[in-house]
């Protein structure tokens, strides 16, 4: 693996069992009203096939099992700890006989061409380490007439809210890392991995050139989020 990979690796491994709870407490819980918005895009059909690239602890994959009740759902992570988290919420719901894991690479995806009918990635892309690689991955298994639906943090652009979010992402977000999660470091790292990642703008060419056609974005909770959507053939 990539030194790269391996740090990103390691560090969702060290804070598989606080993820859920960070994500909940910095979005204010809107991070499952998102999830359920990306859900009702990758528009699964009836017994459907979806991949949720990234899944870590698994609630994308969920939303997607929740949204699409005969349909099943694969979620890959390349890191164990947050996929086993994902396991055991699994294990406790309804979704349970129709999610499915599979320890693996974004970028290498151990999957045939054309085999899901809808692919989802959520806040993983600022982690790899090559985004139209991932994306290429995305377009390669979907199936044509399938949607690419990917959710990830932003940088806003209202001026005044942009410094307020500034100051919530890269002072605040870290203390409560350090003293709720025990975890500055990965805490520290997230907002720095905003810091060069890819504008909405950007992210929709990359889309388009990996082949996937009308592509769209939509920008939610003041622009800190974006949710992008694109189609197959
Ligand atoms: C911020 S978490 C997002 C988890 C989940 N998708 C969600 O919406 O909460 C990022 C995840 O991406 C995974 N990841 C990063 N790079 C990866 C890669 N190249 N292949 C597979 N998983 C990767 C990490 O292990 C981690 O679980």
């Amino acid at each position: 693996m990539q030194p790269r990979a391996e740090f990103v690796r390691a560090m969702f491994a060290r804070i598989a069992r606080r993820y859920d709870f960070m994500n909940h407490l910095m979005t204010l819980g809107r991070d499952r009203a998102w999830r359920r918005y990306v859900a009702r895009q990758a528009a699964l059909p009836q017994g459907g096939l979806a991949l949720d690239v990234a899944t870590g602890t698994a609630d994308l994959a969920l939303a997607l099992g929740r949204h699409s009740p005969h349909g099943r759902v694969v979620g890959i992570d390349f890191c164990s700890e947050m996929i086993n988290m994902g396991r055991i919420k699994v294990a406790a719901a309804e979704e349970d006989s129709r999610l499915r894991f599979v320890i693996g690479d974004a970028l290498q995806l151990p999957f045939a061409d054309g085999c899901f009918d809808a692919v989802t990635s959520g806040f993983a892309l600022r982690n790899v380490a090559d985004v139209p690689q991932a994306f290429a991955e995305m377009g390669r298994v979907v199936k044509a007439g399938g949607w690419v639906v990917n959710l990830e943090i932003a940088r806003p652009t209202l001026p005044v809210f942009r410094q307020l979010f500034h100051i919530y992402f890269y002072r605040l977000v870290p203390l409560l890392g350090r003293f709720i999660a025990g975890q500055g470091e990965a805490y520290h790292y997230l907002p720095h991995s905003l810091t060069h990642f890819l504008s909405p703008e950007e992210l929709k060419a990359v889309m388009e050139r990996a082949g996937l056609s009308k592509v769209w974005y939509r920008r939610l909770m003041l622009g800190t989020v974006a949710v992008h959507v694109g189609v197959k053939g």
